[in-house]
């Protein structure tokens, strides 16, 4: 920017700014309204927050990671027979690939085993079945660990790749309702293996994460 455009944005600036101050926009001022009832949309329940659930979870990749993937037809895709179901029990994974130069990670086949500083994590079961999956979990219980990245909301951290801190910016009503669609995908029984901890040392301030575990 040379100095005269500089100056323009500035005085433009300037001007917005104390226009602003006056309260010379056209809209309405604080306070003026305050005698009309806030227009509040009513919680969702039911069939729509479902469906609410169902946009976000497809939207939001859970897929992605959470089923395991198969070769169809067109390629890799998730294998929607075992929908949301984790890593799957059987596929025992060896131990991972060194990292090698610039690469520091390596990734399952059914994308739900990974592999990075961090460890070896796992895609947990996020179906109903009481014993492998959350089928004990109550609402509050899922909002808790999305909103905290930590198991239930307070036992050990969530590791990557879990992208924890950017679904905790849903609001409850948004994760409530992933939640009970959740509720509504069939029970699959399938135990997922516990996270590894990392083994070359000198990626070892990561193990602190995996250490805290409970
Ligand atoms: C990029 C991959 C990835 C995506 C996308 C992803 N997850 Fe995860 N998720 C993981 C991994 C890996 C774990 C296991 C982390 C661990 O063991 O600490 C996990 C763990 C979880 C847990 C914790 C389970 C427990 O027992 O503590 C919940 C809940 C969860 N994910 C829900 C979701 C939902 C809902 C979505 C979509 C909105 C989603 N995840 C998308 C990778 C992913």
């Amino acid at each position: 920017m040379n100095r005269k455009h500089f100056l323009f944005a500035l005085t433009a600036t300037i001007t917005i700014q104390a226009a602003c101050d006056r309260g010379d926009d056209a809209g309405p001022r604080t306070g003026e309204f305050a005698a009309e009832p806030e227009a509040k949309a009513a919680p969702l329940a039911g069939a729509a927050k479902v469906e609410r659930g169902r946009y976000l979870v497809n939207a939001g990749a859970c897929n992605d990671c959470h089923t395991p993937w198969k070769v169809g037809p067109n390629g890799p895709e998730p294998d929607m027979s075992r929908q949301l179901s984790g890593h799957p029990a059987a596929f025992e994974m060896p131990p991972p690939p060194a990292a090698s130069g610039p690469w520091i990670g390596a990734i399952g086949a059914t994308n739900t085993a990974w592999a990075g500083p961090w460890g070896v994590s796992f895609t947990a079961n996020l179906t109903p079945d009481p014993t492998t999956g959350i089928g004990t979990w109550t609402e509050q219980n899922f909002i808790d660990t999305i909103r905290n990245a930590r198991h239930m909301g307070a036992g050990r951290p969530l590791l990557p790749p879990m992208p924890a801190p950017m679904y905790a910016q849903l609001t409850d009503e948004d994760l409530g309702s992933i939640f009970a669609y959740l509720r509504t995908i069939p029970a699959i029984d399938n135990k997922v293996p516990a996270p590894r901890p990392p083994v070359t040392a000198a990626l070892a301030p990561a193990t602190t994460s995996i250490a805290t575990r409970n």
